[in-house]
This record gives structure tokens, sequence and C-alpha cells, in this order.
């Protein structure tokens, strides 16, 4: 009898499928380095120069002060890519109006370098990442570095900034107050962009951002400066659960720009956010998009935010204590921490912004009532209060003919 096995082999796979993998990971290995090209040409400035007109070459390494065989090899990777036309007739290379609007025009370059500088960041840490998987132990945004933090910074200046005032506008009773003169607490601030765009869109308001990161909120502080905006807009390190109230007096509003997923204890967060607000006052939460359905996010914006997600915000939670509630954490998931920490309200912001939702969240306003065993109730139960649970607006003890609710 024959004792001799055979060889160990990998598990079987038909040739055809295991090809079709090799070209997803070739197409992954592409965008990894194009991603560098591409910012490399967003700060060399090869992108605007092409978009000048088209060009060999020698004639964009000329226009762009830029050495030819670097750019040669640049354009043929980018026209590789689909993002440059070639035209071998004439050995010249142009730019698509499109791909010009991204790639030239501000803000939106910010996100395409504000990405490719957080994902070089990214790559340098490898080591650690290795290290976290196994152990466990977390990553604070603060151990990025500060190349990382600015990478988010432009690519907050790039999507959040120019929307902010339009999303503040389409919140229920916020402008108005904000308008008159009101107070906002920024939470998770960064580098200060979105507090000081509120703050020029409303100059009688007052603001304050808090941010964990003292190396951000000494970024921030400077940038306020550099716009002018005094002691109307300041910046404090101090967690985001402990925000203090304004004077005493509360706040109007505040926020969560792109921040709550990344916290240890986002109800801890909120809880002291609501603690803080000034009667009448809500908080705005700006997360990412997407279904709470894993199975439902299995396209690029998925994976994108769920690698997002395993690098930066995970991390962060686990340094703060926390598992966090992921990059994409789904509206369900948002509405059930907010009732956690007592607001009792919630309401999606309509607004157009694709690769966010956005939260009103109010708390049971003092002296609301509820329609409860056929009469309105205070909490506490007293009759005698004059809101409405759900909408704010004084009551007659009178339940409204033909709804549950006034609102
Ligand atoms: C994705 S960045 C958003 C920054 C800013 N809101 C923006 O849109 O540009 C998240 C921010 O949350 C901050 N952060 C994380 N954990 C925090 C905590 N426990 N308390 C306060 N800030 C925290 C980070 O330092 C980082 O600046």
């Amino acid at each position: 009898m024959n004792t001799e096995t055979a060889p160990a082999t990998g598990p079987t796979a038909d040739p055809a499928a295991v090809g079709q993998v090799m070209g997803q990971l070739m197409a992954d290995l592409a965008a990894t380095s194009g991603m560098l090209l591409t910012v490399i040409g967003v700060r060399t400035g090869l992108w605007d120069s092409l978009a000048a007109e088209p060009a060999t070459p020698s004639e964009l390494a000329a226009r762009a002060s830029a050495a030819e065989p670097y750019v040669r090899e640049w354009l043929r990777s980018q026209a590789a890519a689909g993002y440059v036309r070639y035209e071998p007739a004439t050995g010249r290379y142009s730019l698509p109006a499109a791909v010009a609007a991204l790639m030239t025009g501000e803000p939106l370059r910010g996100l395409v370098e504000g990405a490719g500088l957080q994902a070089a960041a990214q790559w340098a840490e490898v080591a650690r990442y290795e290290e976290a998987f196994r152990t466990g132990r977390g990553i604070g945004w603060d151990e990025h570095g500060p190349a990382h933090s600015h990478g988010m910074d432009l690519i907050s200046r790039a999507v959040v900034v120019p929307a902010l005032a339009g999303w503040l506008a389409a919140l229920d009773g916020v402008a108005p107050t904000l308008e008159a003169g009101g107070t906002v607490a920024d939470v998770g601030c960064g580098y200060g962009s979105p507090t000081i765009a509120m703050a020029r869109a409303f100059p009688r308001s007052r603001f304050l951002g808090i941010d964990a990161d003292d190396a951000s909120v000494a970024r921030a502080r400077k940038a306020a400066a550099a716009a002018g905006l005094g002691t109307r807009v300041t910046f404090e390190v101090a967690d985001a659960a402990g925000l203090p109230s304004e004077g005493g007096e509360g706040f109007d509003l505040v926020t969560f720009v792109d921040c709550l997923h990344d916290l240890g204890d986002p109800v801890a967060a909120l809880r002291g956010a609501r603690k803080a607000l000034a009667p009448g006052g809500s908080v705005l939460l700006v997360e990412h998009a997407g279904s709470q359905h894993t199975e439902e996010n299995l396209n690029p914006a998925g994976r994108f935010f769920y690698a997002a997600s395993a690098l930066v915000c995970t991390p962060n939670a686990l340094a703060h204590g926390g598992a966090g509630l992921g990059t994409i954490p789904g509206e369900q998931a948002l509405r059930a921490v907010a009732a956690e920490s007592g607001f009792s309200q919630v309401s999606r912001v309509g607004v157009d912004a694709p690769l966010n939702i956005l939260l009103q969240l109010r708390p049971l306003p003092s002296g609301a009532r509820r329609w409860t065993m056929g009469r309105w109730i205070r909490p506490g139960g007293s009759s005698a209060g004059t809101r409405c649970l759900r909408c704010c607006a004084p009551r007659s003890t009178r339940r409204p003919p033909g709804g549950a609710s006034c609102c």
C-alpha cells in the first residue's frame, strides 16, 4: 500500500472566479497608488495646468513647472484611470470638464486632497493598526498626527462648510433665534471650520467649540483669530460628555458634526448636551447616510465608510472607553441613542445631502404635557402644564379634534 500522501494544496476554486478576484485586487492596487498620484496632481497644480488646454507631456511639464518624466507617467496613469483623455494622433492629453470641476474647483478639490492625506497617514500606521486589531487597544483622533487632522479639515471645508448655513436654516425654529443672537456649542469641533462657518452665518450669536484633541483646539483658536471673530467664538479642550452650560443659561443649539459616532459614550454626550440646552433649545446631529442593515451598504460608499470606521472612528471610540456606533450608524440606531439620552422629539431634517443624515433632537420641555388617559398631564402628574409633548406648542387642556396629538 502506498502510504505517501499528496502534497498539501490550498482550497480548490474555479480558475475563472480566481481570475475575477485577481482583477478586483488589481483595481484596488491601481486605486491605491492612483489616489496618491491624484493628490500629487492637486498639490503640484498639474490638474489646473491641464484644465487650461490639452497638452503633450512636455507642454504640461513646462506649463506646471514640473519634471517631464514624472509628468509623462502621471498622465499615462490618469488616462488609464479614465480621468484624462488621450489622443494618440497628436500625443496630447485633455481634461474633461466634469473631472476639472472636481480636481481644480474649490472647495471640492479639498475633498480629494483631504481624503488622500488621511489615507497616507493611515497607511503609515499599519503596524499600530496590526497591534490594535490583535489587542483591541483604541487609537484616539489625537494619535494620528497633524496631517490626518488637516485632511479632516480639508474634507470638512469641502463638504460641510458650504452646506452648513442651509442646514441650520432647515432646522425647526433655530435660525430666528440665532439671527436675533443666540448661543451655540459645537461638540467635536476639530479645526473649527464648521463652528466658524456658523459664526459667519449668524453674526449676532456666540459660539463655543469643544474637542478632546488639544492640537485641534489650538488650530481652531488660530483660525477664529485669523477670521477676526473676536470673543464671539471660543474653543476649549473638553470631552464631549463635559459640555458646560452657557453661563448657566444653556445653549440654543448644540451641534455634533460628524462626531457622535466617534464617541466612546454617545449617550453620555447627548445627555450632557440635553442638560446644557436652554429652554426650547435643540441638538443637531450630522451623521453619515446609510442603512443600519449591513447588506444595504455593500457598495463603494459603504466600503469607504466601513473602512473609515475600522481605521479611525471605532479606534477613537475604543480609546474613549466604548465600542462606538460605527461610521454608518443608520437612522434607527441614532433615534434609539437619542431616546435613551432623554430626547423625546427626533425629526429628520429635510435637506439635499446625499452623503449625510441630519436629525434635530429636542427634549421634553419643562411644562410639556402628554395626552394620557383622556387628558393632558405634565410629567410628574400635574395637569396644569401648558405645552404639548411633541410640538412644544401651547395647548388647551382639551384633546385636539381628529388626532392623537396637536402637531
Ligand atoms: C470626524 S472629526 C469632525 C471634526 C469637525 N466636527 C468637522 O466636521 O470638521 C471628529 C472630531 O471629534 C473629536 N472627538 C473624538 N472623540 C471626542 C470626545 N470624546 N470628546 C470630544 N471630542 C472628541 C475628534 O478629536 C475630532 O476632532
